[in-house]
This record gives C-alpha cells, structure tokens and sequence, in this order.
C-alpha cells in the first residue's frame, strides 16, 4: 500500500540515522513507496549496503552520507551532498539517548548531546525547511519521543532535547503550512531497537512490548500525509499519555530509570 506521494513528498528524501532502526525502517518505507533515499550516519559502509539491498529490491536510487550529525560540519557536508538533488522529504532522526546522573556527566558529553538531538535538528529543518518552501512543496518529519513530554530523571538532558523538537515542529507545522511544506512530529514510545539494549533495559523494565520499527514508522508516515502536527506513535501510547498524570509518569520514568542504573553499577 502507498502511503506517500511521490509528487509531493519526492523524488528524493532525506533520512538522518539511517544505518540502524528507526532511521533504517524509515528509509525502506519511503523507498518501498518508490522514493530515491539519501541515507545519512557514520557508519557509512551499512548505508552502502542497505542502499544496494533497497535499490535492488524496489528499483530505487540512494546516496549514502558519512556525516557526524554531532559534529558542527555536519550541514555543509550534508547540503553538499543533496545540492543536485530535488528533495521534497527529511526524515530527522538521528539521536542518542543514555540513562546518567546530570551531575556526574562531563560537560562535554551534554553538549555533544545537545548537537546532535537539538542543534542538528535545528540546522536540518532550516536549511531544509528553505529548500522545501522555495519549491514550494515537500515534508519534514522530526523524530522526538514520548520522553520529551515531561522531565525525566537520569535522562533529563535526552528528555529536554525531545521536548525542543516536539515544540519546535509542532510551531514549524503552522509556520510553513502556508509555504507547502508539512510538518510532523513523531513521538515513538519504547521501539525494538538497539537503542533500548544500549540503555540497559530489560523487558520486565517495560509496562508493554516495544513496537516494532515497521509500525512505528507507518504511524508517522501516516500521519506526515494525513497533514497530523504531533503523532504518538502506538494507540495504547495514546491512551497512557492521555490518562497519566505528568507527575506520575515523572516518579514512574525515574524509578525505572534509578533501578536500570543501579543494575549497571553491580554488575
Ligand atoms: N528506540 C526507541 O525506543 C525510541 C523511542 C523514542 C524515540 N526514539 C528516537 O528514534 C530515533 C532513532 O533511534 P533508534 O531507536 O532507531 O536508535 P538506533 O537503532 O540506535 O539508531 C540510531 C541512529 O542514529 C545514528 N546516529 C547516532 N549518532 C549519530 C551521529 N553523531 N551522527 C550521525 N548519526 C548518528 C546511528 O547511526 P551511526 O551509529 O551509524 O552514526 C543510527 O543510524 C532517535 O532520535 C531516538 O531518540 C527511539
């Protein structure tokens, strides 16, 4: 099933964090719909594979970046790279979480923390966001999480850099509207990734099953071409953070997030 117009959203799109996941689902999606995918991370040798795999599969082109989206050169390699390109969607996707005491952080690792799941979503939806309105067409999907929808403690710098995207893209929807260009928000909650082992968690840390990478990324597929602001991924995701009183998720995301950190420590 199509989800994505091609005349609108395409020829090319973008997809940060590409070489794993989320980011990876998002690009077989999108090429899967017959779009051309420009796949962007470090590990540039998985992007050269999974872009031989998907033009195989679908008859789709792909250009595979190696770029550091921590790194402030990020943009100027990236917008090289896409200069030829008439790209109509960016998928800004790549980040980091960790679980740590803020205080016991050096402050390098903060800020290193800061450019890649802030500024380089910042940089990528202005640059983009210019490129798109100047076409006249086009999309930007910004992946935040339900994490940036309160504080979260042991992870509260993660947390704050997801809330400056759920704002950021939630003001963008609007503000580009009238330009052609949409904007969606997706807010994934615990997704089957190697980011939740890189976290220490274990499935009893979890209230449900994480979501699979396909659904979520259908989820906010779907809501990019139903013109949808801020999409939770998952219904029972939904339902929670309707329900939940923000002060209760608060206590519930520290405690877990104390007890995974403990575990860590003793063993
Ligand atoms: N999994 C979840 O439960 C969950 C929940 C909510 C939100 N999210 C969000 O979803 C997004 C994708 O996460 P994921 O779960 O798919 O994690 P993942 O499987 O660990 O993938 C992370 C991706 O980001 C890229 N990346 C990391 N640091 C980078 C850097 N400095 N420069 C360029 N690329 C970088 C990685 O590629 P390289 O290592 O090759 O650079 C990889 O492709 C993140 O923004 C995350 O916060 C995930």
């Amino acid at each position: 099933m199509k989800r994505i117009d091609k005349s609108v959203f395409g020829p090319w799109a973008i997809v940060t964090g590409a070489s794993s996941g989320i980011g990876k689902e998002f690009a077989r999606q999108l090429a899967a719909d017959g779009l051309n995918v420009v796949l962007v991370a470090r590990r540039v040798s998985i992007l050269e594979e999974i872009g031989r795999d998907f033009a195989g599969q679908f008859g789709v082109r792909y250009r595979a970046v190696q770029a550091d989206l921590a790194h402030e050169d990020f943009l100027e390699k990236l917008a090289a790279a896409a200069a030829d390109l008439d790209v109509g969607l960016v998928v800004s996707n790549a980040g980091v979480s960790a679980n740590r005491e803020f205080l016991a952080a050096k402050p390098a690792t903060l800020l290193e923390s800061v450019q890649l799941n802030v500024v380089a979503h910042l940089r990528l939806a202005h640059h983009f966001g210019n490129r798109l309105a100047t076409r006249g067409r086009g999309g930007l999907l910004l992946v935040s999480s339900l994490m940036g929808l309160q504080g979260v403690p042991y992870m509260a710098d993660y947390a704050a850099a997801k809330a400056f995207i759920l704002s950021l893209g939630e003001a963008l929807h609007s503000e580009l509207y009238r330009r052609g260009v949409r904007v969606t928000v997706l807010l994934p909650g615990p997704v089957d990734t190697p980011m939740l082992d890189e976290l220490g968690l274990m499935p009893a840390d979890l209230p449900m099953r994480p979501m699979s990478t396909e659904r979520c990324v259908a989820e906010g597929l779907a809501a990019l071409a139903s013109g949808t602001a801020t999409r939770v991924a998952g219904r029972m995701n939904r339902v929670m953070t309707t329900l939940m009183p923000r002060s209760l998720t608060v206590k519930m995301l520290g405690d877990m997030n104390a007890k995974i950190l403990a575990r860590g420590e003793t063993r």
